[in-house]
C-alpha cells in the first residue's frame, strides 16, 4: 500500500492548516521580531544603529494589503511622535504622494519583499530624491535589494497566502522603527508613555499566547456563520485593527466583511445593519468611546455586537459576546485583538469548509500590477 503524501502538508504538524499552524506560532516569532531590538530602554536595530535617522523629515509608508494594515498603524504612532507621516497604498502612489526629497524616508512594508505595486512606489519615490527603506520577512528579496536600507522582521516563513504572523511582527517591528525615528529626528518628540510601551512589550508573546490558550472564537464562529454580512469597527488604532480583520474575514470565508471606522458606520453602512450582520467592535486603544457609541447605533438597529478588548471595555454590558483581550499597553492591546479576529476568520473559514491555505482568486505573493 502507498500513502499519498504530499511536500505542502508536511510542514503542518500536529495543525489541519498552515493557516493555523501560523497563527499559532505568533508568540514565537514575535520573541524573534523583538530579540535584541531593546538596549538600555532604546530601540537598536543592528541593520541601523541610533542615529541612522537623524536627516528624516517627512515619512511615507507604502504597502498592499495587509501590509497596508500594518503601515496604517504604525502610521499613526509616527504622526503622535510629531513626524509628518502618510501611510499610501502603493498602488495609488502616483496620485496621492505628496513632495519628496532627500529628507524624505519612503518605507515598503512587504512581508514577501515582491508585491509590484509597492516596489513600482518606491521606484517611483526613489526617482524622485526619496530615501528608502523596505521592512520585509524576506532577506534578499527585490524590495531589500533595493532600498537603500532593510530591516527584517524576523517572523519566519510564512506558507497560508493569509497573512497571519507577519502582519503582527511587521506591526511590532514598525512600532520599534517609530521609536527610533522619534528619537533621532531632531524635530519629533517621543511619546510620553515611551518606556512603558518598550517595557511591557516582552510581554507581547506571552499575552498572545494567553489569547490562543482562552479564546472562544470557534464558538462565535458558529454562532455567527448564518449572517448576511459582518461590519468591523474601530476607531484610532482599532480602525487598523477593524480593517484588517476584515480583509482576513473575506479572504478565507469568502462571506460578506467590511471594516469600518467608528464614525463612518453612521455614514452610509448603517443601511446595510439588520439583526443579520453582527457588528464586531474593536475596542483597544483610545477611540473606543467612540465605537461604543456608534456600535450602540447599530445594536439599537438589530445588530448583534461582539466586543474585541479588555473584560472591562465599554460595551461589556452591552455585547451580546466577547473576545477577550489581556489589559496591556494600548498599542500591543489591538495586536492582541488582530489574534483574536484571525482565530475567529480561521474558524469561521473551517467550519464553511473553504480551502483556507489557498484561497480562490489570491496568490501570497502578487507580482503583476
Ligand atoms: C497579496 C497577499 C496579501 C498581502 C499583499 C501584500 O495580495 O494575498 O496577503 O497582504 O499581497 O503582500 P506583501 O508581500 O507586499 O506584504
Amino acid at each position: 500500500d502507498t500513502v499519498d503524501w504530499d511536500p505542502e502538508d508536511a510542514g503542518k504538524g500536529e495543525y489541519d492548516h498552515y493557516m493555523l499552524k501560523e497563527i499559532n506560532s505568533q508568540p514565537t516569532a514575535l520573541s524573534n521580531t523583538i530579540e535584541g531590538r531593546i538596549e538600555d530602554g532604546e530601540v537598536a536595530f543592528e541593520e541601523l544603529p541610533a542615529g541612522s535617522f537623524a536627516d528624516v523629515e517627512t515619512v511615507q509608508f507604502v504597502a498592499c494589503g495587509t501590509s497596508y494594515h500594518a503601515a496604517m498603524y504604525s502610521g499613526q504612532l509616527l504622526r503622535a511622535a510629531g513626524i509628518p507621516t502618510e501611510v499610501l497604498r502603493a498602488s495609488e502612489y502616483e496620485a496621492t504622494s505628496g513632495p519628496v526629497d532627500e529628507n524624505t524616508l519612503v518605507v515598503a512594508v512587504t512581508q514577501s519583499g515582491e508585491t509590484a505595486d509597492t516596489l513600482d512606489a518606491v521606484r517611483t519615490a526613489t526617482a524622485r530624491g526619496a530615501r528608502s527603506l523596505a521592512v520585509t520577512n524576506v532577506v534578499g528579496s527585490t524590495a531589500a535589494r533595493e532600498a537603500d536600507d532593510a530591516i527584517y522582521i524576523r517572523a519566519g516563513p510564512e506558507v497560508g497566502v493569509a497573512a497571519t504572523k507577519t502582519y503582527s511582527s511587521q506591526a511590532v517591528t514598525l512600532a520599534l522603527l517609530t521609536q527610533r525615528l522619534a528619537a533621532d529626528v531632531p524635530t519629533a518628540t517621543p511619546a510620553d508613555d515611551r518606556d512603558a510601551m518598550l517595557e511591557t512589550l516582552a510581554d507581547l508573546p506571552e499575552h498572545v499566547e494567553t489569547v490562543l490558550e482562552t479564546t472562544t472564537a470557534e464558538q462565535l464562529a458558529e454562532e455567527t456563520l448564518d449572517s448576511t454580512s459582518y461590519f468591523f469597527i474601530g476607531s484610532r488604532l482599532g480602525h487598523s485593527v477593524a480593517l484588517e480583520g476584515a480583509l482576513k474575514f473575506k479572504e478565507i470565508t469568502y462571506e460578506h466583511a467590511e471594516g469600518f471606522a467608528s464614525g463612518e458606520l453612521k455614514h452610509g453602512p448603517l443601511a446595510l445593519v439588520t439583526d443579520e450582520t453582527p457588528v464586531i467592535a474593536v475596542l483597544t486603544g483610545s477611540g473606543v468611546e467612540k465605537t461604543k457609541t456608534n456600535a450602540i447605533e447599530a445594536n439599537s438597529r438589530g445588530a448583534p455586537i461582539i466586543a474585541v478588548g479588555p473584560d472591562d471595555n465599554p460595551l461589556a454590558d452591552v455585547a451580546d459576546a466577547k473576545l477577550s483581550v489581556p489589559e496591556t499597553h494600548p498599542v500591543w492591546a489591538g495586536l492582541l485583538a488582530n489574534v483574536q479576529l484571525q482565530l475567529l476568520s480561521y474558524h469561521a473559514a473551517d467550519l464553511l469548509e473553504r480551502p483556507i491555505d489557498k484561497p480562490r482568486n489570491l496568490a501570497k505573493s502578487v507580482t503583476v500590477e
